[in-house]
């Protein structure tokens, strides 16, 4: 067969195992894998790793996040920094603004989104009412149109649903067979935690670590897995910080409750100190639930290790540090409640974790394939995504693992000032990002044309 791409060379990383062979590509699909094939173009991948794409199912995109608040990203920018931080998909959230209906949200949406994306796109819903409209009519809707998953909130004022309400969405997702997705936090321990910080003067954006400790997630997390259980549906538990709140997950596994568990970079290599540096600099930590300590770091690579972890995302949320549409936000510097909760990490996510995962012996390469992308197709329904394997879209990362580098804000791509991850050295970078047999990204440059689409998903329940 004459290919209209073959990646030669590489060690390609397959569910099946590692081996150097040829990646064969025609229209935009992987048709062949083996050695000797031809094609008309060729891409000498000697000495690097072929990766199915990265699928990052956890990131936040031009999002409302309160009066005045912008998030620093736009689909443009969010895609190139993606691709070039080894991305070939992004699974952003639909947040229907105060009256708007989650239908209207959604071509909001994809009209921001249209004809910006230099990657694929697929996206979430975040449900924060169970009025009739939504229950009743949107969720089935959108649902059927391919939009298989949505997102809850335990915490945030405005955004949390009480548990009777998480119920109710629980059930529309049993009965249209799709994915919960929770944010566990206990709001109302929070706020009684929040408002005596603030009494006594504890203002500093540290105190937005301490005011959401571990206990809070914990039960909330307990609560979470609980409710699935009762509304007997699957649920995704997003952003764990911790390893009691894992123990409750795996004690909820344990009782036969189909629980997936998801964490983020943040969770391996930050810690809440990181939110105590001089000044306001902390608030470039602020995230939630926070980054916590060496201890509850190593019980997130012990999880990961067991293979406690189905997804490993994100969870990018970025905001401007010098901007008062950003992180210094009117009232942030006088009570870390105002300071806006994300930090950005779509184009670092998969560097973190192949430096100190792979590169440092604690994962496989085909266990990081399935955490950054192999997983993420499989439990949310990108059927076409996620692995090199014949017949799925030629999505494909190449590596060099040898490289060695420092994460520095100015050679990123995300619309944020700042990274978290700032001098944080790392082994192993991508360095070409391929979707659907097209180029997107070639030595840490954005290339191509913007021909993200936007993936409509398959219910797998
Ligand atoms: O602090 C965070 N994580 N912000 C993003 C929204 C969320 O809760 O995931
Ligand atoms: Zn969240
Ligand atoms: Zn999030």
């Amino acid at each position: 067969m004459h290919h209209d791409l073959v990646i030669k060379d590489a060690r390609v990383v397959t569910s099946g195992g590692v081996s150097n062979c040829d990646i064969g590509v025609l229209q935009g699909r992987i048709a062949s894998l083996g050695t000797g094939l031809g094609g008309a173009e060729i891409i000498d991948a000697k000495g690097l790793i072929a990766m199915p794409g990265g699928i990052d199912s956890h990131v936040h995109i031009s999002q409302p996040s309160g009066p005045g608040i912008e998030m620093a990203d736009d689909f443009a920018s969010a895609t190139t920094a993606a691709a070039c931080g080894g991305n070939t998909t992004i699974m952003p959230f639909c947040l229907p603004e105060d009256g708007q209906t989650l239908r209207d949200a959604v071509t909001a949406y994809r009209a921001k989104a249209d004809g910006q994306c230099l990657i694929d796109v697929s996206f979430h819903l975040i449900v924060k009412s169970v009025d009739p409209t939504t229950l009743g009519q949107d969720l089935p809707s959108l649902i059927a149109q391919g939009m298989t998953s949505f997102k809850v909130f335990m915490t945030y004022q405005g955004m949390r649903l009480t548990d009777g309400e998480i119920l109710q969405v629980m059930d529309v997702a049993r009965e249209h067979g799709a994915l919960t997705m929770v944010h566990a936090e206990n709001e109302d321990a929070i706020e009684f935690l929040r408002d005596k910080a603030e009494r006594d003067g504890r203002i500093q954006p540290v105190h937005h670590a301490r005011t959401r400790p571990i206990p809070v997630e914990r039960e909330a997390t307990h609560r979470a897995t609980t409710l699935a259980e009762i509304a007997g549906v699957p649920v995704m538990i997003v952003h764990v910080s911790n390893g009691a709140a894992l123990n409750e997950i795996e004690r909820a596994k344990a009782r036969g409750v189909r629980v997936f568990a998801e964490t983020c970079p943040q969770y391996i290599t930050l810690t809440a100190d990181d939110l105590d540096r001089a000044g306001f600099e902390g608030a470039k930590w602020v995230c939630s639930p926070p980054p916590r300590d060496t201890s509850e770091q190593a019980a997130i690579w012990a999880g990961i290790e067991r293979g406690a972890f189905d997804v490993f995302s994100s969870d990018h949320c970025p905001f401007r540090f010098a901007d008062t549409a950003g992180k210094d936000a009117p009232g942030a510097r006088a009570s870390f409640r105002n300071i806006p909760n994300g930090i950005p990490g779509v184009e670092t996510r998969l560097p973190i974790l192949f430096s100190e995962g792979v590169a440092k012996g604690r994962v496989s390469l085909e266990t990081f394939a399935a955490l950054t992308a192999t997983n993420h197709a499989r439990i949310y329904g990108l059927q076409q995504k996620g692995a090199i394997a014949v017949g799925k879209d030629a999505d494909i990362v190449l590596w060099d693992p040898l490289v060695s580098k420092k994460i520095t804000q100015d050679a990123l791509h995300h619309g944020s000032d700042y990274t978290p991850w700032e001098g944080f050295e790392v082994t192993g970078w991508p360095v070409r990002s391929i979707l659907r047999g097209k180029t997107v990204m070639l030595d840490g440059a954005p290339v191509g044309q913007r021909d993200g689409t936007h993936v409509a998903r398959q219910s797998l329940l």
